[in-house]
C-alpha cells in the first residue's frame, strides 16, 4: 500500500513538473513568493466566491469581466459558494501585517483564495493573480487559449508606502475624460493607488469652475500648433484659439468614481500662483499688471527665460497677485468647488516656479511687503501660500505644494512635494510636513528615455535604469513624514494618449517597484526580465510602452590622436550590439560592438541594433556623424 501512495505521489510530482513553468513575473515585486510544483487549471464554468460588499463586488465584477472577455468562459459571482475556484475572503480577525492594502495570494491543486483586511487587497491580490495568467488575459477578444492554468504558490505582500502615483498633465495638451481613465486602468494594474491631474497651467484651464465661466470659456483654449513645443513661431494673420478642451464639474464626478472602483484617489492640481495665464487670460483682474488685457493663452511659444536660473525671469506675466484681495476671494470660490468634487484628503495648490520680476515692479506687492514687513520677494509668495493654505484647511482639506513654497514659509501643516531633487523633501521632513518624492532625477518621466534623434526632444534624459534607483526614503530622514514617491508626466511634447503611454511604460513599472516593493527586494537583473515579460501583455492590452532599454546610447570621445570614437552602452548586459558605418541598415551578421568605435574618416552616419542571439529585440538607430561631432563639443546636452 504505502508503494502505491508512493507511486501515486511520483506520477503527480513528475505530471506536475513535466508541465513547463513560465517563470513568475510580478510587477511589483511581492513581499514573499513561495513557489510551489503544480498548476491549478482555471474550471469552466467558473465560480468565484466573494462577499457581498460594494467594494469587493468592484473586485469581482473587474476579474470576471476580464476573464469572461479573454477566457470566453462562463464566470459567475456568489458570495456563498465554499467550492468556488476562486475565493475572496475579507479576514474577520485583521492581519496586522497585510494593512489596508496587504494581500494573501494561495494558488492550490483545489482553488485560489484571496485574503485581506480590505477590499483594496483583495484588489491587488486579484492584480497579482491576473499577472501569473498569459499575457492573452489582457486582450480585449477572446483568446485562443483553451487550458487556463495558474502556478501553485503562495504570496504574502503589501506597499512599502501609502502614496504610490502618477501625474498626469492635461493642460499643456488635452486628454479627453475617457483617456484620462485609460490612463487610470493601466496604472491600477501596477498597484499605484493615486492620480495627481494637472488641471490648470499657462496653456489652459481644464476644470469647470462654476462661479468663474470664463476659465474654461475662455481659458480652456489655445492656438493649436504642432511641432516642438516651447519655440513656436508668433501667431501668424488670421490664427485662433481653437485647441483645448475640459471637464465639466459631472465628468470630473465620473471620473472620480471610476478611478475609486479601482482603488484609484485623485489629487487635483490647480497651479497658482505661477502657471496662471490662462486664469489670467480670463480674468485679468487677478493680475497686479497692466496690460495684461492683450494676453493669450499660451500655445507654445517663448514665455520664461531661464538663463538666471530660478525662478525664471518671465517675459510676460503668468502670476496670480498676491496682493490683491480679488485673488483670494477667487482662490475661496475656486478650493470651495475643487474641495466638493474630490473626496481625496488633499488639494495641490502648485506654488512652482512663479516668476517674482513683475512682482518687484508692482507697487501693490511692494505695498503689501511694506505692510506685512516682508523683507524678500519670495515670502511675497510665502504670504500668498500662507492664506490659500488657510482657504483650503478652511475646507477641511491639507495643502500640498511643489517644493518651492518651503521657500517663502508655510505652515507645517502643508505637505511637499519634493521635485527639484530629493533635498527639499528632506528639509521638509526634518522641519515636520508630510513629504511626497518627485525628483526629476529618477521620477520625471517626460524627460527622454532614449537618445534624443529619436525621440521628441526634451532637454534631458531619464532612462529606465535611472527610475529604477528611485527610494522615495533618504538616509537619515524619519519614515513617517515621507508618504511615499510619484513620477510626473508633464505633456508639452506629448500630444496624444499614446504617446502618454509610451512615456509612462516601462518606466513605470520602476517607479511602481520602487513605490510599492520591499528595498531588499528590489533587483535590477530581475526586474529587467519581467518588464520583458510584461510586454507581451502590453501589446495584448494594446497599451503603447518603449523598448528604449534595448537602445543603446551613444558616447562620443576623443581619442589619443584627436579622432572621433563612439563608446556604446546598453542597459542590459546580455545583449549584442551590432553597427554599420557604410549607411546600410545592420542585423546579426554585421560586426558586433567589442571595444569603442573609430570613426572612419569619410562617415556619414552610425546605424546600431541590439540583438540577443539571432532575436532582434533593440530598434535600428541612425546616429549621424556630425550629430556626434556636435556632442563633442557640448556633451551634456
Ligand atoms: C515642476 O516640475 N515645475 C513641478
Amino acid at each position: 500500500m504505502k508503494h502505491i501512495v508512493f507511486l501515486i505521489f511520483l506520477s503527480a510530482i513528475m505530471q506536475a513538473t513535466a508541465q513547463t513553468k513560465t517563470p513568475v513575473s510580478i510587477i511589483p515585486e511581492p513581499v514573499s513568493i513561495k513557489e510551489k510544483l503544480g498548476f491549478f487549471n482555471l474550471p469552466n464554468p467558473l465560480l468565484i466566491a466573494a462577499p457581498d460588499a460594494q467594494e469587493v463586488k468592484n473586485v469581482t465584477d473587474y476579474l470576471s469581466n476580464k476573464l469572461k472577455t479573454s477566457t470566453g468562459y462562463v464566470v459567475t459571482v456568489d458570495a456563498k459558494n465554499k467550492n468556488a475556484a476562486i475565493q475572496f475572503v475579507i479576514l474577520k480577525q485583521q492581519d496586522a501585517q497585510l494593512g489596508t492594502e496587504g494581500y494573501r495570494l494561495n494558488i492550490n491543486d483545489k482553488n485560489v483564495s484571496i485574503e485581506a483586511n480590505h477590499p483594496q487587497g483583495l484588489f491587488y491580490g486579484m492584480q497579482s493573480l491576473l499577472q501569473l495568467l498569459p499575457p492573452d488575459i489582457e486582450a480585449n477578444q477572446k483568446s485562443p487559449i483553451t487550458d487556463w492554468k495558474l502556478p501553485q504558490l503562495e504570496i504574502v505582500d503589501y506597499p512599502r508606502f501609502e502614496w504610490r502615483g502618477l501625474m498626469l498633465d492635461v493642460a499643456r495638451h488635452f486628454f479627453t475624460k475617457e483617456e484620462v481613465m485609460q490612463y487610470i486602468d493601466v496604472m491600477a494594474k501596477y498597484k499605484y493607488n493615486l492620480l495627481h491631474w494637472h488641471l490648470t497651467e499657462d496653456e489652459g484651464w481644464r476644470i469647470e469652475i462654476k462661479s468663474f465661466p470664463k476659465l474654461t470659456e475662455v481659458g480652456a483654449w489655445r492656438i493649436d500648433r504642432t511641432g516642438t513645443f516651447g519655440n513656436f513661431k508668433p501667431i501668424q494673420p488670421g490664427e485662433k484659439p481653437t485647441y483645448g478642451g475640459f471637464y465639466t464639474q459631472e465628468d470630473i464626478k465620473e471620473v472620480v468614481a471610476y478611478a475609486k472602483k479601482q482603488f484609484v484617489d485623485i489629487l487635483p492640481e490647480i497651479d497658482v500662483p505661477g502657471h496662471s495665464l490662462a486664469a489670467v487670460v480670463a480674468y485679468p483682474e487677478l493680475s497686479c499688471t497692466k496690460g495684461v488685457e492683450n494676453y493669450h493663452v499660451r500655445y507654445g511659444e517663448r514665455i520664461m527665460d531661464w538663463s538666471q536660473g530660478h525662478p525664471p525671469i518671465a517675459m510676460v506675466d503668468n502670476t496670480l497677485c498676491p496682493a490683491n484681495e480679488k485673488v483670494y476671494e477667487f482662490m475661496e470660490k475656486v478650493v470651495t468647488e475643487v474641495a466638493q468634487l474630490f473626496p481625496f484628503e488633499y488639494i495641490h495648490l502648485g506654488g512652482d516656479e512663479a516668476p517674482m520680476n513683475f512682482w518687484e515692479k508692482s507697487e501693490a506687492v511692494q505695498a503689501l511687503m511694506k505692510r506685512e514687513k516682508l523683507t524678500n520677494i519670495k515670502q511675497a509668495q510665502g504670504y500668498f501660500t500662507n492664506r490659500v493654505e488657510k482657504i483650503v484647511a478652511s475646507h477641511g482639506k491639507k495643502m500640498m505644494g511643489w517644493d518651492e513654497i518651503l521657500e517663502g514659509g508655510v505652515p507645517k501643516s502643508a505637505a511637499v512635494m519634493s521635485w527639484r531633487g530629493m533635498k527639499g523633501g528632506i528639509e521638509a521632513a526634518k522641519e515636520g510636513h508630510e513629504v511626497v518624492m518627485s525628483p526629476t532625477t529618477f521620477t520625471y518621466i517626460d524627460y527622454m528615455q532614449a537618445d534624443r534623434i529619436t525621440e521628441p526632444p526634451v532637454y534631458a534624459t531619464l532612462r529606465l535604469n535611472k527610475t529604477y534607483e528611485f527610494d522615495p526614503l533618504p538616509d537619515g530622514v524619519e519614515a513617517k513624514y515621507i508618504k511615499g514617491g510619484q513620477a510626473n508626466l508633464w505633456t508639452e511634447q506629448i500630444y496624444n494618449i499614446r504617446q502618454a503611454e509610451y512615456m509612462t511604460w516601462p518606466r513605470g513599472l520602476a517607479i511602481a517597484e520602487s513605490v510599492w516593493s520591499l528595498k531588499e527586494k528590489k533587483n535590477w537583473q530581475a526586474f529587467t526580465k519581467k518588464v520583458e515579460a510584461h510586454f507581451p501583455r502590453f501589446d495584448a492590452a494594446e497599451t503603447k510602452y518603449a523598448r528604449a532599454m534595448f537602445d543603446p546610447d551613444f558616447r562620443p570621445r576623443k581619442n589619443a590622436l584627436g579622432r572621433m570614437e563612439v563608446v556604446l552602452r546598453t542597459e542590459l548586459d546580455d545583449l549584442t550590439i551590432h553597427y554599420s558605418f557604410d549607411n546600410s541598415e545592420p542585423d546579426h551578421f554585421y560586426p558586433s560592438y567589442q571595444e569603442p568605435l573609430l570613426v572612419p574618416i569619410d562617415a556619414y552616419r552610425l546605424r546600431v541594433v541590439t540583438y540577443r542571439g539571432k532575436e532582434k529585440v533593440g530598434r535600428v538607430l541612425t546616429m549621424p556623424i556630425a550629430e556626434l561631432e556636435r556632442r563633442l563639443d557640448a556633451p551634456d546636452e
